[in-house]
């Protein structure tokens, strides 16, 4: 493992603190990520144990942004016309976004955070509190076997790999089918969006290092689509190997084409992509600088975990942002994990007030944009750092 990008002492990203607690030493680690360059793999380099951020105060439910919903909405629609599965399992189903769009009789759901869990469980649909490996693989078999085991933005959240693929050769059905989503590295690396690296986000994928895992497991890839989602993920559609059904589709072999090309396989263009990292957070530094030498107010938009690891990278504290504007009920009157800033619940945003936004939802731009027409048309300012920082 080599590796190329230091983003310095961080704090647990999502772990927001009550103003009783701002006074409290909060529990700090060192983010690096590094290349495997036998696997192809790129993966954070200290990892924190998993019942320290999945548990009972998990705060990011995905009903609560529309554009998940809908997409859930979609993406079921699609899963019944094509592979018409009898059972359905979700691993980490979070409050059930995508699971009710589904017959509770037909879906299973496996959330660890208690909090989530209990969402799903009230609405009658079967769900397993527990972390996803083999024992629990085991337990959910003896209701049946599954023809589509769904999974997003949950695998590259869990350290041991060979453990996460063995348990879904358990359950999955001879002829189902396993369908993966995830960040992106290629649009990672594109968009030089380092804040997709925090402490919950283990791996982030590529197509060439998942086709390793999953050939070690008898699995292959049949078909890809790139979403827009979380700031740019792939969505994998993966079969056993000797299941007649669903043939390879030309997706997959452009993906990596694609990946190969842009050269996800050599660690040089990880070194690249640290070097652009080193430059942007000089460039947002500068930026915020500037603009508090004029002494104009700057706050923040959508309090997210990627916004954890820019704000404590560049070290951009209250000093610079008055507070973050976010929707999520969970994270409102708390502050920012490491840089301290409080987090107010959203209201529209107005120029007379409010001269320069950071975006830290980022991957909302369109849907914040949209939202914000008005602010934008009377002269109001957004920052932001993808794919390199600038005022829009
Ligand atoms: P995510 O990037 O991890 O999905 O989190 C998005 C965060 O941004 C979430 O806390 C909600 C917040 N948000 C807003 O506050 N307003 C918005 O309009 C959008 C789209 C997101």
């Amino acid at each position: 493992m080599k590796k190329f990008l230091d983003l310095g002492i961080q704090p647990l990203a999502n772990s927001y603190l009550k103003r009783k607690d701002l006074h409290k030493k909060e529990k700090k680690f060192n983010l690096s990520a590094g290349f495997d360059k036998k696997n192809y793999l790129v993966s954070i380099l200290r990892t924190i144990p998993k019942e320290k951020m999945f548990n009972k105060d998990y705060p990011y439910k995905s009903s609560e942004s529309k554009t998940m919903r809908m997409a859930f909405k979609t993406l079921a629609k699609k899963i019944k016309k094509r592979f018409d599965p009898k059972l359905v399992v979700e691993i980490g189903s979070n409050d059930g976004a995508f699971l009710f769009n589904f017959d509770k009789k037909k879906a299973v759901g496996v959330e660890p955070c208690k909090n989530l869990a209990k969402k799903t469980k009230k609405k009658k649909f079967k769900t397993f509190s527990e972390y996803w490996d083999i024992n629990l693989s085991n337990k959910i078999s003896k209701i049946g076997k599954a023809d589509v085991i769904y999974s997003a933005n949950t695998l590259s959240h869990i350290e041991n790999l060979e453990n996460v693929f063995k348990a879904i050769n358990i359950l999955l059905s001879e002829n189902g089918v396993l369908i993966i989503e995830d960040p992106s590295l290629l649009k990672c690396l594109k968009n030089n969006a380092y804040d997709q690296f925090y402490c919950e986000h283990i791996y982030i994928f590529s197509t060439i290092a998942l086709n390793k895992i999953l050939s070690k497991h008898g699995l292959i890839l049949f078909d890809i689509e790139n979403l827009n989602t979380h700031g740019g993920s792939n969505r994998y559609y993966i079969k056993r190997k000797n299941s007649e059904l669903n043939k390879i589709k030309y997706s997959v072999k452009k993906e990596i084409y694609k990946e190969t090309k842009y050269g996800l396989k050599k660690l040089e263009t990880y070194e690249k992509f640290a070097k652009r990292v080193r430059s942007s957070r000089k460039k947002l530094l500068n930026i915020f600088k500037k603009i508090k030498s004029k002494n104009k107010k700057i706050i923040g938009y959508g309090a997210t975990a990627k916004s954890c690891t820019v704000l404590n990278y560049c070290k951009i504290d209250k000093s610079y942002i008055d507070f973050f504007y976010d929707t999520t009920s969970y994270k409102i009157n708390k502050f920012l994990p490491g840089s301290k800033i409080l987090v107010n619940k959203y209201k529209k945003l107005d120029a007379k007030t409010d001269d320069y936004v950071f975006l830290g939802a980022w991957n909302f731009k369109h849907e914040i944009f949209n939202k914000e027409k008005k602010f934008i048309k009377n002269g109001g300012k957004f920052i932001t750092h993808v794919p390199f920082p600038k005022v829009i």
